[in-house]
């Protein structure tokens, strides 16, 4: 006859929480650099790479995530702040194979939470957790504050940079608030739209000259994806190029960016857990709150 004991081990299941998860901010600075875009993408080819993929849209501006996957979410992480509704019922599936959490776009909410609400969105996330390999967090265009606290609360930060002057001055201020104010130290840059092989790179080294002169941080080239009409053509029908039309270029430079994805480190312990991020989004938003605790 088994023993109880035994019987505990045969039934245990593994704890959801602890379960590393990747978190990845995709940024930029300037506007329709291709944030969105590099998001929706790196997450499909993730997803049909096998990985179990969320992505948080962090931008509800016009040309959001859920515009680009032709999804029409109901609630927002908002709804889930407010208790209104439960994580599970914000998720929304992409046809993709990956899930969306529509975020409230107002780091307001996030810096007026009470303590249980902080609570209930830790408990929130922890749940997730057990479902997911990556998540990947779009921005809005900018430096909003939205955008700094998904960052810092990130693992990774991918700054999203074309060759037009706009573009490098906006990341590079980006990287500078981020590097000085936030405590990022490390960037992943993707150049997009690049018109010929090699043209990011080299873009890649202009901009690292610039911020190696004035800022102290280790920027890392991640890779490029060329400009490609098949991708414009993807937004139109609101679907990925990535499932649209995988052999495009396009589609093939992001099936390299989630191959290098793949092995940018997650930490161990507990800075490798999803309720990191979510301590870290709302402690630094309400540094107020810690005071009175
Ligand atoms: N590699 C590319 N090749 C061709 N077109 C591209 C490429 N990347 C982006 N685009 C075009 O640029 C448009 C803007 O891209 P996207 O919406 O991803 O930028 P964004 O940085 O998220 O913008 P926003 O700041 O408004 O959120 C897309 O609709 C698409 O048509
Ligand atoms: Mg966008």
């Amino acid at each position: 006859m088994a023993s109880p004991e035994l019987n505990v081990i045969k039934n245990a299941k593994p704890d959801p929480r602890g379960q590393p998860v990747q978190v990845i901010a995709v940024t930029g600075g300037k506007g329709g650099v291709g944030k969105t875009t590099v998001s929706v993408n790196l997450a499909t080819a993730l997803a049909a790479a096998g990985k179990r993929v969320v992505l948080l849209d962090g931008d509800l501006g016009l040309a959001n995530a859920d515009v680009f996957l032709g999804l029409s979410p109901r609630y927002t992480l908002a709804h889930v702040m407010s208790g209104e509704r439960t994580l599970d019922e914000v998720v929304v599936q992409a046809p993709q194979g990956f899930q969306v959490i529509p975020a409230a776009s107002g780091a307001a909410d996030l810096a007026t939470m009470s303590a249980a609400e902080h609570l209930g969105l830790v408990q929130a996330f922890s749940s997730l957790a057990a479902k997911v390999d990556v998540m990947i967090v779009d921005t809005a265009a900018g430096i909003a504050h939205s955008v700094l606290q998904f960052s810092q609360a990130s693992q990774h930060v991918v700054v999203v940079v074309c060759d037009e002057p706009a573009s490098l001055t906006d990341a590079y201020a980006l990287v500078k608030v981020l590097s000085r104010n936030h405590g990022v130290g490390r960037f992943r840059v993707v150049a997009n739209q690049v018109r010929a092989p090699g043209g990011g790179a080299e873009l890649f080294r202009r901009f690292e000259l610039v911020t190696a002169r004035f800022l102290e941080v280790v920027l890392e080239f991640a890779g490029e994806i060329p400009e490609d009409e098949y991708l414009r053509r993807s937004v139109r029908e609101q679907r990925t190029v990535f499932e649209a039309y995988p052999s495009c270029p396009a589609a093939r430079a992001f099936k390299k960016l989630a191959a290098r994805a793949d092995t940018w480190p997650v930490p161990a312990g507990p800075r490798g857990n999803i309720e990191f991020f979510v301590e870290r989004l709302v402690r630094r938003a309400a540094p107020r709150l810690e005071a009175v605790q």
